[in-house]
């Protein structure tokens, strides 16, 4: 039997922001960045790993949208500093496929680490600060 490969990116039950939604969607995230992983360490063509890059643009633009759609009828108060990082990250992830596309960059190591620390980030300080104010506001 062949030994189970260790997940590159686990998923922690640290990164939970208490609301289950949210949660199911930032662990899809992590799923996208580890399929680029493993796509990358595979050697696999640049169609693969374009549409991996793909996936991971439009399910990021998806996520934070419906975050923002509920935060915003919650009234998060800091509703202004989410978003603007929200659009710089969109933006980062555009210009980097459209390089990797013009064969500007490679996927690698550095371009993974930047992702996965990106996520991380996104999660433990933009997203769980907004935690506390979704638990009281829904009423768990
Ligand atoms: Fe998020």
């Amino acid at each position: 039997m062949q030994a189970q490969a260790t997940t590159w990116f686990p998923w922690k039950d640290a990164y939970s922001v208490q609301v289950p939604e949210i949660d199911a969607q930032h662990k899809r995230l992590v799923e996208i960045i580890n399929r680029l992983q493993d796509a990358m360490l595979q050697g696999q063509g640049k169609n693969v790993i374009n549409s991996v890059l793909v996936d991971l643009e439009e399910y990021a633009k998806y996520h934070f949208s419906f975050e923002e759609d509920l935060l915003r009828r919650h009234a998060y108060p800091k509703m202004l500093t989410q978003e603007a990082q929200h659009r710089s990250f969109e933006s980062k992830l555009g210009q980097f496929r459209a390089d990797y596309n013009s064969a500007s960059i490679t996927m690698s190591v550095s371009v993974m680490d930047f992702l996965r620390d990106w996520l991380t980030r996104h999660i433990m300080q933009e997203d769980r600060a907004y935690s506390a104010h979704m638990v009281a506001a829904l009423g768990k």
